[in-house]
């Protein structure tokens, strides 16, 4: 028998065996780490969707709270800081008050992936969730896409497809009503560090976002 899924956030979510037990193993090494889905973050009004890959192993994972203790978090806290999408540069731990304004963080997969990489299935038994966040997009909104495979579920969600909107850093897809989806380079620390993103480039994006919302 099919059951009916559910697509909101489920905090206890087992969807995906080989996640879901990668996630025990790495509770027993660090008990103090969150180790579950990563709920997303910020106001849940907000037009401008954010949506990374997946939890870092010692940061989200570890936080509770999309890019937090992970090195991509630096820039992208900072860079919504700068646009007024936040209240403070930085995003220290789950309780440190910080506000998102206008704004929401998640990512394509809401657990921890060995070596970062999620497998197909995984990346579409976790799609509902994000089909939800999608949804619940009111009037003008924006999502920013970082990297190819947030880019893939963003479509996805949206019923899209990926030949009609290819992915490219400051790509701009307008779709469905009044959405706007940006792409970006992901803001990890090999794209930074490597210069194959630079702090003007992911600036550029949210600057268009900025434009956008008002
Ligand atoms: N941390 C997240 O929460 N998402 C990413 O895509 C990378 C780091």
């Amino acid at each position: 028998m099919i059951m009916a899924r559910s697509n909101k956030f489920d905090p206890d979510c087992r969807r995906c065996t080989r996640l879901a037990q990668f996630l025990d193993q790495i509770k027993i090494v660090h008990p103090e780490y969150l180790c579950r889905p990563v709920a997303p973050f910020g106001d849940v009004n907000a037009r401008l969707l954010v949506v990374g890959l997946a939890p870092g192993k010692h940061g989200a994972n570890a936080s509770g709270r999309p890019f937090t203790g992970d090195h991509a978090g630096l820039l992208l806290y900072q860079t919504l800081y700068k646009f007024g999408f936040s209240d403070r540069p930085e995003s220290l731990a789950i309780d440190d008050g910080l506000r998102l304004i206008n704004c929401r963080i998640t990512n394509a997969v809401k657990c921890l992936p060995p070596d970062n990489k999620p497998l197909n299935e995984e990346i579409q038994l976790c799609n509902s969730y994000l089909q939800q966040e999608v949804k619940s997009l009111a009037g003008r909104s924006v999502i920013i896409a970082l990297g190819l495979i947030a880019h893939k579920a963003v479509l996805r969600a949206l019923g899209l497809a990926f030949s009609h909107h290819p992915f490219g850093h400051g790509a701009i897809h307008d779709v469905k009503g009044n959405l706007r989806i940006i792409d970006s380079y992901h803001c990890s620390r090999y794209n930074t560090q490597t210069r194959r993103l630079t702090s003007e480039q992911f600036e550029s994006v949210f600057q268009i976002a900025r434009e956008n919302l008002g």
